[in-house]
């Protein structure tokens, strides 16, 4: 077998797991008021029959400030987790429910609170870096220590928390102590200033770490596996190292019981990339072999190791014991059996966009998936009449409406005036850290050449010809146009398309300005910038890159910065001369306010406009379904969405 390791079986503390895949805890948020219902069942579900050895599913020992995470601070909860817990075990799926992610805690009056051990902030501000159920309010987004008594509330609740796991069938206990929330918050020197006996040396400061440890085991049982979830270093300015965490943190937690740990990425207040695309797969497993040196107990690792092909050979070198898979497994549920199976090619991939985490205190989506946290709308039966469907254009959302179609059993023809499938993507995938977005485009042309769809390639679609057809419905998929705005000098020589620049098909000079700061116009500037000796990017709104998900944009204006890009908000271009650009810049009060950039080449990335159905003859004769840039010029997560939406209806 290809992937012997991976599919190899483990027991942890007893627990009997199949392989050595993990599903990653995450708050995708499906629950109802708190209460897992059968969304979760049937979200869980369908990742344990997919293959998966064990899940691990974020819990809340608190209320938090919305329903949408599932709690568990009270017993009324625990059918609730039951009822996920049998539905994973039918598959032969093991199961822990992990208690600790998030800032705040609710106590006696039931108000979400931002908590830690001495109220500092990483940030330079009072501010969490994520919400996860926390309050958004100004006065109350300032972490505020605990008292004693509170510390103890805390201890005891973790306590019943994994008591109520237990009861609902689950095989263990995971207690976050990572990416800066609260539990990790202790950990760290850098945030724990307290000088009472949970803070001071590392022993005061693990305390609130024993404690829970020791309140689980007298209210869930002494032999109830804690498996924990831990920082492998900080990645902040005073944290804690790798080092450190291996040699002196992880020795500390076996010593108290702990049964397996997963080592993750740094803290959310990190200057650095985590979970973001600039992020090379695999780059922070080493983090996870540094612990495994110094413990004996399994460990745990992954984040951004996407492909299980390279957790085999992490596995098989002995760096670590089991791989975690987080987002690819809201990309594709069936991710393990179609690996087990070496169908690698059917795997949908995580394009690493970040819209899940975009949508984390909401119920989470991700842009590849519209299934995924909808497996109770959106079931797999095909359609009740299999019809002759056709699809203009093979970009992301014709070919995601091809394929939903096709699977539903419709007679699909897919109309592609190019030689290739594959639209807009082909020039996204240009630009840098795009590699994950290049899986999807290549996942995309690979299922298209397997579907058995009737694809014609080099084939502009003609209202007559598919008139002739007799199609009984049509859904077209035919993208937008660049916006080029209209001021004087947009006709110049040395005024280019964002596309010329990433095809190479146009000359670009020494100093460049940016016309239009959006994902796009960020990407090409980034593209540009070891080419070129002077960049700026000119943007009307705000924020520069404002339609990218926050995790990533961090991250990219990190880059842009590094890069030397100027960056130039709130300013309109009014024209082009003969030497650069002249700009407005719309905040500016007083005074003469144009403002003048030099370019030897003018880059036009001022988004898209819709084009629209753009076929009136089918008014009136059979449905018509206008997807993706076409109806809205958007992204990837539209059009696919719009798309499934679209294919799902016919
Ligand atoms: C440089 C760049 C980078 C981008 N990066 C990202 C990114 O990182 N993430 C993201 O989410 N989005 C990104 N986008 C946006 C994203 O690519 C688009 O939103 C998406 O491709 C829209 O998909 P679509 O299928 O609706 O349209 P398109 O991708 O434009 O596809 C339309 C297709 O229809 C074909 N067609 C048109 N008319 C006809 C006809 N009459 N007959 C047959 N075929 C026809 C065209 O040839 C084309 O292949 C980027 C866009 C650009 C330009
Ligand atoms: C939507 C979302 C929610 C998450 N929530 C949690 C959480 O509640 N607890 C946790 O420990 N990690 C959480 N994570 C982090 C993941 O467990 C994992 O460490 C991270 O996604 C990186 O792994 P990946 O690249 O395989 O996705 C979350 C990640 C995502 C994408
Ligand atoms: S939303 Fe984007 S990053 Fe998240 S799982 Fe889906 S494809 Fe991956």
């Amino acid at each position: 077998m290809y992937l012997k390791n991976i599919f190899s079986p483990i027991t942890i503390r007893g627990i009997e797991i199949k392989n050595r895949v993990r599903m990653s805890p995450m708050a995708v948020g499906y629950a109802e008021d708190g209460w897992a219902t059968e969304v979760f069942a049937r979200f869980f579900e369908e990742r344990a029959k997919g293959g998966v050895g064990l899940i691990s599913w974020a819990l809340w020992p608190y209320q938090t400030v919305h329903g949408y995470f599932p709690w568990v601070f009270d017993d009324k909860f625990i059918p609730g987790l039951k009822l996920v817990a049998d539905a994973v075990h039918k598959h032969g799926t093991k199961i822990v429910g992990q208690v600790g992610t998030g800032y705040g805690w609710s106590f006696k009056d039931g108000l979400t609170e931002i908590v830690g051990p001495s109220g500092v902030s990483l940030l330079g501000r009072p501010s969490t870096p994520y919400r996860v159920g926390t309050p958004t309010n100004r006065q109350r987004l300032a972490e505020r220590p605990l008292t004693i008594d509170e510390i103890h509330q805390m201890i005891k609740g973790y306590g019943q928390s994994a008591r109520r796991i237990r009861a609902a069938g689950f095989e263990g206990v995971e207690l976050m102590l990572g990416a800066g929330y609260t539990l990790a918050r202790f950990l760290s020197a850098e945030t724990n200033k307290r000088t009472d006996e949970y803070g001071g040396d590392l022993d005061g400061r693990m305390r609130i770490h024993r404690e829970i440890i020791a309140e689980i085991k007298k209210q869930a049982g002494n032999d109830f596996p804690i498996f924990v979830k831990i920082s492998g270093a900080q990645f902040t300015k005073g944290g804690y190292t790798v080092e450190e965490c291996a040699s002196e943190i992880c020795p500390r937690l076996e010593a108290l019981g702990v049964c397996a740990i997963d080592v993750v990425v740094g803290w959310h207040e990190a200057p650095r990339g985590m979970m973001s695309n600039s992020v090379k797969p695999g780059e922070y497993l080493y983090l996870g072999e540094a612990v495994k040196k110094k413990v004996k107990i399994p460990v745990i690792c992954g984040d951004r190791t996407n492909d299980l092909r390279d957790a085999e050979q992490a596995i098989a070198a002995g760096k670590i014991d089991m791989i975690t898979l987080g987002r690819q497994l809201l990309a594709d549920a069936e991710t393990c059996q179609k690996a087990q199976a070496e169908c690698f090619d059917d795997i949908r991939p995580c394009m690493c966009c970040a819209w899940c985490l975009e949508t984390v205190d909401t119920p989470c989506i991700c842009a590849v998936s519209p299934r995924t946290g909808r497996e109770t709308i959106y079931t797999r039966e095909p359609a009740s009449k299999s019809k002759r469907v056709v699809v203009i254009g093979g970009g992301p959302s014709g070919m995601e409406a091809a394929l939903v179609a096709a699977e539903r059993g419709h007679k699909v023809t897919l109309f592609e005036k190019e030689d290739q499938v594959g639209g807009l993507l082909e020039l996204a995938v240009l630009a840098p850290h795009k590699e994950d977005t290049k899986f999807l485009l290549d996942y995309f042309r690979t299922q298209i050449g397997k579907s058995g769809i009737d694809l014609r390639l080099g084939k502009q679609a003609i209202a007559a010809e598919v008139l002739a057809m007799n199609p009984e419905a049509v859904i077209v998929a035919a993208g937008a146009k660049p916006f080029i705005p209209n001021v004087p000098g947009i006709t110049d020589p040395k005024v280019v398309m964002a596309k010329d620049v990433l095809l190479g098909t146009k000359p670009v000079g020494d100093r460049v300005v940016v016309v239009g700061g959006g994902m796009v116009g960020s990407e090409v500037a980034e593209f540009l910038a070891p080419k070129c000796k002077k960049i700026v990017i000119l943007e009307m709104m705000p924020r520069i890159a404002g339609d990218v998900t926050r995790a990533l944009r961090f991250d990219l204006i990190m880059r842009l910065r590094k890069a030397g890009i100027q960056m130039e908000t709130d300013l309109e271009v009014t024209r082009i001369s003969a030497r650069g650009v002249w700009g407005v810049r719309k905040t500016f009060q007083h005074g003469p306010n144009e403002d003048f950039y030099e370019a030897d080449t003018v880059v036009i990335a001022a988004g898209n406009k819709a084009l629209g159905c753009l076929f009136e003859e089918f008014t009136g004769v059979f449905p018509v379904y206008t997807v993706g840039d076409a109806n809205k010029a958007s992204n990837v997560k539209d059009a696919i969405k719009s798309a499934f939406l679209a294919a799902m209806e016919i």
